[in-house]
């Protein structure tokens, strides 16, 4: 392995150290790219047969990066959202991530209430990665034995954030930090 998850996490620390918006983002995600290519990373990681679910697999307390590895013996969705305030790169290990952005048409002034228009649908197959910059909303969609990866800007486990319902145009506040989601941490 010619590079490997603990280079991956140095280079993201130093960029977002030069940078901790959009620049570092972008910089990272070529980090991000880069360590994709190797997804035997995961398994050096959690083993051959992690438990499914959300495993922190990295992060730094000076930058608050964080890495999660999303592990899914079974397909799944989540229903539009945000990542609250923080910025997420969405990047497959294995299997692949369909997925569909959002533009919210109303201007949020009323409590509950939102609309949406579908403004992108694409497929993220393994190797590969897309940036959803804070206040992005976008839906997912995944087939069984699929395994993606976030860095996320912060705790978005623990933080606040949207979900909306298009069938009804209403939106809700989802307090992530009720909800049991982590199944490992580093
Ligand atoms: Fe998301």
């Amino acid at each position: 392995m010619d590079y490997t998850f603990s280079e991956f996490c140095t280079d993201c620390v130093k960029a977002l150290k030069a940078d901790s918006g959009e620049a570092g983002c972008k910089e990272i995600q070529k980090y991000f790219d880069k360590i994709l290519a190797h997804p035997e990373f995961v398994t050096e990681i959690l083993g051959e047969s992690p438990e499914p679910g959300r495993h922190i697999i990295h992060h730094d307390k000076e930058t608050d990066l964080y890495v999660l590895a999303h592990v899914y013996d079974r397909a799944g969705h989540a229903a539009p959202h945000d990542h609250g305030p923080f910025w997420v790169i969405y990047g497959n290990a294995t299997g692949y991530t369909d997925m569909t952005e959002y533009r919210r048409l109303d201007d949020g002034s009323k409590e509950g209430y939102a609309e949406l228009e579908v403004s992108s649908e694409y497929r993220i197959e393994a190797g590969m990665s897309s940036i959803y910059d804070v206040g992005d909303i976008h839906a997912i969609d995944y087939p069984e034995n699929t395994t993606f990866i976030r860095l996320v800007s912060g705790d978005a486990e623990r933080g606040k954030n949207l979900r909306f319902d298009m069938a009804n145009n209403t939106v809700e506040v989802q307090d992530r930090a009720k909800e049991k989601r982590i199944v490992s941490s580093v």
